[in-house]
């Protein structure tokens, strides 16, 4: 993956840090504001309105931190979607003209219940929460980011796996035609991830379908991606057209562009280096922390956290192991 210097940030991602507000309330407080928010925020218009819908019925969660979120423009415009390019405003340069609808997942592999489910009816048994989750990057940049997601061990639930089931693995769609990144061989096409069926029935993971209320952009990775708060945010992949229950462990997308660098189980360390650079510390993107551009490179780095900070929920899915070894 790159990796950016700080020297690298553009001035329109450094952006005020609102609240959790609605679109409306935003709006006004934009205005109120005058123009301080007026560079990072123009962004997002690009986003065609109707792509922007409300989510009805979404209900809070228990695992959200309270950490407060980066501001809407942090997380529609820096983005890592292969697909779409490599660069992180590429996602939502790219992808304005992708249609997500219809959309189907296909279930497959080592379970009772398999098929092909429209999204709509894919979705539809299982409550909407919002679950405010940090996002950490292999790259050494955090987020936190409020996505609206149903849980994951609801759905795997849903499908009975046989107990030869061992792996979920998760497929993006693959279509160059609409996806104008999946032209170059930046990766290996379909991107794939999996999970440990321990770690994938673990109450955390959720199939995001919106972030900030609404609907996924397609940046994010509409119309439905994977969220693993403890873990690298390359196992959190978009655009989910497959789930199969495995026998055995997926060879994913990362492992096979560079095995060294990327391994399957992918959980946030700061005592384990990625061998080009160092995960100790992490940069907040968009952090401002007192203001101010002198700030913005130095309060806005803070020490990595293990599993991201989640860890009494998963240390135990991984005792016993290696994780020097097993990273
Ligand atoms: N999923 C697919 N299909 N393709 C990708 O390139 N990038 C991953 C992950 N999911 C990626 C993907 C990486 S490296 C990160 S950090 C997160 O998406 C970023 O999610 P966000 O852009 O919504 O913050």
């Amino acid at each position: 993956m790159l990796i950016r210097k700080p020297a690298d940030i553009r001035p329109s991602e450094i952006t005020t840090k609102e609240s959790y507000l609605s679109r409306r309330n935003f709006m006004k407080a934009a205005a109120l504001a005058g123009g301080s928010l007026v560079a990072g925020e123009a962004l997002p218009a690009i986003i065609p309105e109707a792509r922007r819908a409300k989510l009805e019925g979404v209900v809070p969660s228990e695992y959200s931190t309270d950490e407060t979120p980066n501001s809407y423009t942090d997380v529609t415009t820096y983005n890592n979607y292969y697909e779409f390019g490599v660069r992180k405003e590429d996602p939502y340069q790219n992808s304005q003209e992708f249609e997500p609808h219809p959309w189907s997942i296909e279930v497959t592999g080592n379970a009772e219940k398999t098929g092909t489910f429209a999204l709509e009816d894919f979705v539809k048994p299982y409550t909407l929460e919002e679950r405010i989750y940090r996002l950490r990057c292999v790259e050494a940049w955090s987020m936190v980011i409020p996505w609206v997601g149903i849980s994951l061990a609801d759905v795997i639930k849903q499908f009975k796996p046989l107990s030869s089931a061992k792996y979920v693995v998760f497929e993006t769609l693959h279509d160059a035609k609409r996806m104008p990144g999946q032209r170059s061989r930046s990766l290996r096409w379909p991107y794939v991830e999996g999970l440990t069926i321990a770690e994938a029935t673990n109450p955390l993971p959720i199939l995001a379908v919106g972030v900030y209320g609404e609907v996924l952009p397609n940046q994010n990775g509409a119309p439905i991606r994977l969220i693993v708060p403890w873990k690298y945010g390359f196992k959190s992949i978009k655009g989910i057209v497959k789930i199969h229950f495995s026998e055995t462990r997926p060879r994913t997308s990362w492992e096979l562009a560079a095995p060294h660098e990327y391994g399957f189980y992918a959980n946030v360390n700061p005592e384990v280096s990625h061998p080009r650079w160092s995960q100790a510390r992490e940069r907040r993107i968009g952090s401002e922390q007192g203001g101010g551009l002198q700030s913005l490179f130095s309060a806005a780095k803070q020490p990595t956290v293990m599993f991201n900070g989640y860890g009494e929920h998963v240390a135990h899915l991984y005792d016993g192991l290696d994780l020097r070894k097993n990273f």
